[in-house]
């Protein structure tokens, strides 16, 4: 075992009770004090101790500081975002509306307009511009430090020509028909237990959807099937247990979701379609 991979398994040991992933967790920690990729740290671990910056990175997260938040980034999808505190971290799971949207354009140009509800740091936007290299989008967040991530991740991507990202409620004052409307709204709800460090680190304006979760979907629901244009997709993420109760509030709106599962089969996502004869 060389000394890198020694600190590596101390590191792991000194995060388990603290993370669900210590391991992972103490390598992008030790990557990013080398200044390297972990997939090179992990083939290729260099013959050298721990650098001295290792120990309070370290430190931060036996506090709770997500991973994301201490090397200042994550990728999602096809990209890698910048994150930090007053953005949502992404997560896997939100994958599940890009590969959704993905199957429903497969074998046409794709969307040219998208829209993204509840944007943080550009996740879904960006992520799906990316995919499609003509398309253009705006993001919209009520939350001005998610929008300061958003932007510069554009710009970092190069896709800032074709992102606009605008402070606002959903879509209120939006009246443009889109290709592909994206929304991963707040849909904890209030006191659920989350991940360890969740609830401490990351906004809670990003997290929690009142007292049964759903409180988002409600204002969500009547705004939506009017921005879908014809053959258009419209990929709402929700909790695994709220498809029934979320889908019956679209359904009371006129539109008829449906549910799309996660890689772990679990329902993530309600589907809409409207206008397609
Ligand atoms: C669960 S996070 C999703 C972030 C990102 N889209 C993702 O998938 O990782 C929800 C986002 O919705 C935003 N949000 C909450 N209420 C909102 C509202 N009324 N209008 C617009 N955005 C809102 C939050 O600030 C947060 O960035």
């Amino acid at each position: 075992m060389t000394r890198i991979q020694r600190a590596l398994a101390d590191a792991a040991r000194a995060l388990t009770g603290v993370s669900d992933t210590p391991r992972l967790d103490a390598e992008l920690l030790m990557a990013h004090a080398l200044r390297m990729e972990r997939d090179q740290l992990l083939l290729w671990p260099p013959a050298v101790t721990a650098p001295e910056e290792f120990a309070p990175l370290l430190e931060r997260r036996r506090s709770g500081e997500p991973v994301a938040y201490i090397v200042g980034r994550r990728a999602f999808w096809n990209i890698e975002l910048e994150v930090g505190p007053g953005a949502l971290i992404p997560r896997p799971d939100s994958e599940t509306l890009i590969a959704a949207a993905v199957e429903h354009f497969e074998g046409t140009a794709g969307p040219a307009r998208i829209l993204d509800l509840g944007t943080g740091p550009g996740t879904l936007l960006l992520a799906a511009l990316d995919q499609w290299p003509r398309a253009s989008g705006l993001g919209v967040d009520s939350s001005p430090a998610a929008l300061n991530y958003a932007r510069a991740n554009a710009e970092r991507l190069g896709l800032a020509n074709r992102a606009e990202f605008r402070l606002g409620s959903w879509a209120e004052g939006i009246t443009e028909e889109v290709d592909l409307l994206l929304c991963n709204p707040p849909y904890v709800a209030a006191g659920a237990p989350l991940g360890p460090g969740v609830a401490e680190h990351e906004p809670a304006g990003a997290l929690f959807g009142g007292p049964d979760g759903l409180d988002e979907y409600r204002r969500l629901a009547p705004q939506i099937a009017r921005l879908i244009a014809r053959g258009g997709l419209a990929a709402v993420e929700i909790g695994a247990d709220q498809a029934a109760a979320a889908a019956a509030l679209f359904a009371a709106c006129g539109v008829l979701p449906v549910p799309k599962r996660d890689l772990a089969g679990r329902p993530r996502a309600l589907l809409i379609q409207v206008n397609q004869q």
